[in-house]
């Protein structure tokens, strides 16, 4: 095999992974069924964990300019697994942090590495990454979406209640990152979305107009109650996220939008509970709730490294 076969070619369409609207429903659903089956492979316990190594030779850049719990520790364990090898990197170890261009960033970094996952407090940083990369990038989360988080929410919704298609989904609190990668998958894979949010804090008008015009289902509203009601799935996230700078004011306004047992008996009786942490209990979710019957929250986060080897296996043609 030649070098060349071994790196996307500049000429083919290059798979990014920046937002699942950039995606056919069938390749969101190709990734998904390849996260299912490693994920399966993975819990026969067959050694090595995926017996061809797929992955083999092949390196991931992980860019990470804001803290990671979960993302880096899954693309590095799930690398390892498909028997690739991570890079770790820093834009404040790098000369990125001292006025090296993305572009030229992303040209030298495109000779080394295979796939470059990029977490960022700058969206326009991850589309002038993708721009100027000759090799895959992932949107490894941005103020603006966090479509991996949405691989794993999918994946675990299936698991715990059946097909997605046709069920209903609410969204609690703040119309952040991983509501509006929400909205687009309520898109691709045919499912009702309601997203509660108090005034100012909206999900996103260009997702919502975007999922309409596909033939989404996605109903605004300010009342908690009304979007949880008989819903299959009760979804939360921080009141305050990363690039946030206004927490006194959010934790002002979003009480309100506090998940408890009150709220969750308006769900259907089996509903589950997912949020794609960290959680801030007493906050967004209660004790009870978080650590409740319906709570799926850990096994939504062992799905970010199953799912993330899918979409690393569909990103480099491996599926
Ligand atoms: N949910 C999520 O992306 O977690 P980390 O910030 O820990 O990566
Ligand atoms: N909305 C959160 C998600 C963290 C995984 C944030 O952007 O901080």
């Amino acid at each position: 095999m030649t070098a060349s076969t071994l790196r996307p070619q500049n000429n083919k369409k290059l798979r990014h992974f920046l937002d699942l609207k950039d995606l056919s429903a069938a390749e969101l659903r190709a990734i998904l069924d390849l996260a299912a089956d490693v994920k399966l492979c993975q819990h026969n316990r067959r050694y090595p964990l995926h017996p061809k190594q797929p992955l083999a030779g092949r390196t991931l850049g992980l860019i990470l300019a804001q803290p990671s719990t979960r993302t880096r520790v899954s693309f590095e364990v799930g690398m390892e697994q498909l028997g690739g090898a991570v890079s770790v990197l820093s834009p404040s170890d790098m000369q990125l942090g001292r006025g090296e261009t993305i572009a030229d960033t992303a040209r030298v970094l495109s000779r080394f590495l295979d796939i470059i996952v990029l977490r960022t407090g700058n969206d326009d940083d991850l589309r002038e990454l993708a721009k100027w990369s000759s090799v895959p990038v992932i949107n490894g989360l941005t103020p603006v979406s966090h479509p991996i988080q949405i691989l794993a929410d999918v994946l675990t919704f299936e698991e715990h209640r059946g097909p997605i298609s046709g069920r209903t989904l609410a969204w609690v609190g703040d119309g952040n990152n991983v509501a509006t990668s929400l909205i687009e998958a309520a898109a691709l894979l045919n499912f009702t979305l309601r997203l509660a949010t108090p005034e100012g804090f909206d999900p996103s008008e260009s997702a919502i107009k975007w999922a309409r015009q596909q033939g989404a289902l996605i109903e605004t509203m300010r009342d908690p109650l009304q979007a949880v009601k008989g819903a299959d799935a009760v979804i939360t996230d921080t009141w305050v996220s990363m690039s946030d700078t206004d927490a006194e004011r959010r934790h002002m306004l979003f009480k309100p939008y506090h998940v408890d047992k009150a709220l969750m008996s308006h769900a259907a009786p089996n509903a589950i509970f997912m949020h794609c942490l960290p959680a801030h209990i007493g906050e967004e979710v209660s004790q009870e709730i978080f650590e409740g019957p319906h709570s799926v929250v850990f096994d939504e986060a062992e799905n970010r490294l199953h799912s993330q080897k899918g979409l690393l296996l569909w990103c480099l043609g491996q599926e």
